[in-house]
């Protein structure tokens, strides 16, 4: 059972449904697994907090553990100190978190929560209702959250009237970056359409350049696939896919043609083509091996963390059919009520994440944009804006991101990708047979209990 000291401030204890017990027993069973390997992987650093002792500290855990990354970390720890607030980091390496989220419950199961996390996503909705989460309504409402937020991101953090997470910054994932010196050198524009993405890659392959950067890992393979279905035919869709859980909308044509295209992506990708984190993948498309990258724009921190300028060494178009849309991933810290003796320190990180200068300062490095709807956009390069101008459309041009745990548990989401990134590796497979699993997947899963 979990310790007393976890139960809510406001909520006093909890009620413990069946549902909240299901999910505890597949924590420890994931964690009999995970809890020695993960914590093996873990990267421990404590930066300087400043001269003298610290007043408190804060244990962090997150999955930042590339350059970009790094360095906007570095931005909170560095304003943290000035606080006199020591950043104690513990980094699980592992892109789109896929270890931080398993050693996280681990910890949390073993009464060692972290005062803080970086937990994305509608999970954290699920914590909050056990009661761990510290909320955050003593800062956001007196900072006036609401107003500044934009709507989409103040649903994100706001669980059963109160704030439980502090919200970094929007990521797009609909991102086709370009090497902008061998498109120059070869005379190409960035392609709009499908077909002027096929005429581009041929000229490039021409050239002998490999035309798109992809990694195999799952994650990234579902990166790239929910930007697709994005693409077939906007939002709507892809919300029936991916937060309705709707088993009809998975035997679709749309889906067909999706992962038709996946597939025919193949034949512009690296070969034989590895399973490497995506900093690798970004750095072909750095060094000019590779021409053109789908990624979020995590890729355009960690380019320019090496030297690269945006719109001289790269751009960004968006990925052909999604222009006006945008698929987001909201980057958020939430913090672990504990015993609530870390409360000041915990509300101070909060606090400063949402102040204007961290927001601009962070999400420069970190290649996001602001969560604040009116945000200094005099800050922002060309990537930065669009991305901006395309989430300010409101939620009807917004695509919560699958794979960054915007739309669906953390259950639904492993099967969808895993079943997406089975497709991918195995050209056997029919489409009729993956939709037909996404399919019983979406019926066993789905809230809804929708039917067929
Ligand atoms: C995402 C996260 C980003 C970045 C990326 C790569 O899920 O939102 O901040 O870390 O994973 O690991």
């Amino acid at each position: 059972m979990i310790d007393k000291r976890y139960a809510n401030k406001r909520g006093g204890a909890k009620t413990w449904s069946a549902g909240s017990c299901k999910w505890l027993v597949s924590w420890v069973a994931n964690c009999l697994f995970i809890c020695s390997a993960g914590m093996a992987g873990a990267v421990a650093a404590t930066p300087a907090a400043g001269a003298g002792q610290p007043a408190a500290s804060l244990q962090v855990v997150h999955w930042w553990t590339s350059a970009g990354e790094r360095k906007s970390v570095d931005v909170l720890a560095g304003r943290l100190a000035e606080e006199n607030i020591q950043w104690r980091d513990l980094a699980i390496p592992g892109g789109a978190g896929l270890g931080a989220s398993k050693v996280l419950k681990s910890m949390v199961l073993a009464g060692k929560a972290p005062e803080a996390t970086q937990l994305n996503g509608i999970v954290f909705g699920e914590w909050a209702d056990l009661g761990l989460l510290l909320e955050l309504d003593d800062v956001a409402t007196p900072g006036g959250w609401q107003k500044l937020l934009f709507p989409t991101v103040w649903s994100l953090v706001h669980n059963r009237g109160h704030v439980v997470a502090a919200p970094l910054g929007i990521h797009r994932i609909n991102n086709l970056f370009y090497n902008k010196k061998v498109f120059d050198r070869l005379g190409l524009a960035a392609p709009r359409t499908w077909p002027e993405f096929e005429r581009v890659a041929e000229k490039l392959k021409q050239a002998g350049v490999t035309p798109l950067a992809q990694s195999s890992e799952a994650w990234q393979v579902a990166t790239l696939f929910e930007t697709l279905v994005l693409a077939e035919s906007g939002p709507a869709y892809y919300r029936s896919l991916f937060v309705d859980l709707n088993p009809a909308a998975f035997g679709d044509a749309r889906m067909t043609h999706a992962l038709k295209r996946l597939r025919s992506l193949k034949q512009w990708m690296p070969q034989p083509l590895r399973e490497r984190p995506w900093p690798e993948a970004t750095r072909q498309l750095a060094d000019g091996d590779a021409a053109m990258f789908v990624m979020g724009d995590w890729a355009k921190g960690e380019l320019l963390a090496w030297g690269l300028n945006t719109d001289q060494d790269f751009s960004c178009a968006a990925v052909p059919g999604t222009a006006d849309y945008h698929l987001y991933s909201v980057d958020t810290l939430a913090m672990f009520a504990g015993d609530y003796s870390h409360q000041p320190a915990q509300e101070k990180l909060a606090q400063l994440i949402m102040s204007q200068p961290v927001q601009s300062a962070y999400n420069q490095v970190k290649g996001a944009i602001p969560v604040w709807r009116a945000p200094d956009l005099s800050k922002m390069d060309s990537c930065a804006r669009a991305s901006w101008s395309a989430f300010s459309k409101g939620s009807a041009f917004q695509a919560p991101s699958l794979v960054h745990r915007m739309a669906a548990d953390e259950t639904a989401k492993d099967a969808i990708v895993a079943e997406v990134h089975r497709y991918f590796v195995d050209d056997k497979m029919s489409e009729s047979d993956i939709q037909r699993r996404l399919a019983s997947i979406a019926r066993s899963v789905s809230k809804t209990g929708k039917q067929e």
